[in-house]
């Protein structure tokens, strides 16, 4: 069977339970599912249930899709997403996001536990993505070009919307809640960065770090979906300060920061 196939099965089997028809998509990074458990009228499916979706030991034990409502909009939650850094090629990295396009979900919100290169930007703050740098070292679009999905050549001069972008600052002052605008470098990781790396990357005018999110949003403007990145910066990036990198930090930040986080996404999402 085909990728577009199997895309399109996914799609079909969760327009058939209820999951058509929403007006964003939201994809939950490290330490920031629980947006997904506030979801009025909530309907959640395992991953595992979902046809031809990434298994479950690819993404975590937490990973499930959940249908519900925030603010009068429908939302499909995706908490827990495939990395590139377990070792699958990055179309079944971004097979979430074909199937949200697929689903015609017009709007989608990727978010992510980053590292901060910018010297400015302290941990904790959530960064606004205003572009991406692709350092994966390869393209979720290589291959054979479905013109179902869309063109061979996808044109990437405005990957996160520049009126998302604006409605996110206006949500943002609405809660009275400080945010950074930055660029986003894609690491394939599994390794944190050396402090060399991280200066590189800083001269190459990236503000934050991560594993994530640059397949999913190629994708989402691949098939015309219109994108919304947020990262919230939960350690400073390697070498900026003395201490070395552990992912109980980024899981202790998004834990202090997770309630200004659900905040800051349902202000968005009241705002679309
Ligand atoms: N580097 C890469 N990915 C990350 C980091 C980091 O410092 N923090 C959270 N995700």
């Amino acid at each position: 069977m085909s990728y577009f196939d199997r895309v399109s099965e996914a799609a079909e089997w969760l327009r058939g339970r209820g999951y058509g028809g929403a007006d964003v998509g939201v994809v939950l990074g490290s330490g920031l599912g629980d947006f997904a458990d506030g979801l009025a009228d909530a309907l959640a499916v395992p991953y595992h249930d979902i046809p031809h979706w990434p298994a479950a030991a690819v993404i975590g034990h937490a990973g499930r899709l959940v249908g519900g409502t925030v603010r009068g909009k429908r939302v499909l939650a995706l908490s827990g997403r495939a990395h590139f850094y377990e070792g699958h090629p990055l179309t079944t990295v971004a097979f979430a996001a074909r199937v949200l396009g697929t689903l015609r979900v017009p709007h989608l919100v990727l978010t992510n536990a980053a590292g901060g290169i910018n010297t400015k930007f302290s941990t904790g703050a959530l960064m606004i993505i205003d572009d991406h740098i692709n350092l994966l070292g390869s393209n979720p679009l290589v291959g054979g070009n479905d013109e179902r999905f869309g063109v061979r050549f996808p044109d990437m001069s405005e990957v996160y919307s520049r009126r998302l972008r604006a409605i996110a600052d206006r949500a943002a002052d609405a809660i009275g809640l400080q945010v950074e605008h930055g660029v986003y470098v894609a690491v394939h990781g599994p390794s944190y960065e050396t402090p060399a790396e991280i200066r590189a990357f800083r001269t190459l005018g990236a503000d934050a770090v991560g594993m994530s999110t640059v397949p999913e949003a190629i994708v989402a403007r691949h098939m015309g979906v219109e994108v919304l990145g947020i990262s919230c910066i939960t350690n400073m990036a390697a070498g900026v300060l003395p201490l070395p990198l552990h992912h109980d930090e980024v899981m202790e930040t998004t834990r202090r920061i997770r309630g200004q986080f659900i905040a800051l996404l349902e202000a968005v999402i009241e705002r679309l």
